[in-house]
């Protein structure tokens, strides 16, 4: 494998149905993929996004619930990773795990920032939000993570329509539906830039969508 092809190694941590880490996964395994997935980490033992990694015969690291942050720094050094990519972490990230990574971090959040984002705003509290303000349109949001929830630069974004009759479940269905395309697509601009670059990646990565 040439310096050109050599994949960049990341870690998806979540603790929900694992369906992004699903999705970043399977984009990984096409050839021109400039990343891989060498590792997956849970903040719950019984979350979907185990049997997801396990399914696919990624290594998985479940995070325990005291001195988690300890783990998480270790993990993500034994493994070698460059980039972590968060789906469905409902936390805080501590600000080692930021430098630790040179801000290599990623996440996607189920609408379009900055509206509905800060704490609390997770999974289907975002779509209830949306529907109860009466938005037409709602979208997912790839951003770079920084010690404030929802706050760091946006890469991408895709909307998608809210529709009459739409409850908080079918809303979440049709957002997660673009956000298993944005993810990996921005996931692989991003690190195809790290690959090929010695700067830091842009902040306005342009995916073929
Ligand atoms: C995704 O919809 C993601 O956008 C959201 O959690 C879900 C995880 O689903 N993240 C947040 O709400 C973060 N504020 P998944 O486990 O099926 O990927």
């Amino acid at each position: 494998m040439t310096a050109v092809d050599k994949r960049i190694s990341v870690a998806v941590l979540g603790s929900g149905a694992g369906s992004n880490a699903a999705a970043l996964i399977d984009r990984s395994s096409a050839n021109d993929s400039s990343y891989q997935i060498d590792l997956v980490i849970a903040t719950r033992g019984d979350a979907g996004i185990v049997s997801v990694a396990s399914d696919r015969r990624i290594p998985v690291v479940v995070l325990p619930a005291e001195h988690w942050e300890e783990s998480l720094l270790s993990a993500l050094q034994s493994h070698q990773i460059a980039v972590l990519a968060l789906a469905g972490f409902l936390r805080k990230l501590p600000e080692s795990v930021i430098t630790l990574l040179e801000g290599n971090v990623l996440n996607i959040h189920p609408a379009l920032l900055p509206r509905f984002g800060g704490q609390g705003m997770y999974g289907l509290h975002v779509h209830t939000a949306v529907i109860e303000a009466g938005e037409s349109i709602t979208g997912a949001t790839v951003h770079r993570v920084t010690q404030e929830y929802d706050e760091g630069a946006i890469l991408a974004q895709m909307s998608v329509e809210v529709r009459a009759g739409d409850d908080p479940r079918t809303l979440q269905n049709r957002v997660k539906t673009i956000e298993h395309r944005l993810y990996p697509e921005i996931m692989n601009v991003y690190c195809q830039h790290i690959r090929d670059s010695t700067s830091s990646p842009p902040n306005n990565p342009k995916p073929q969508l």
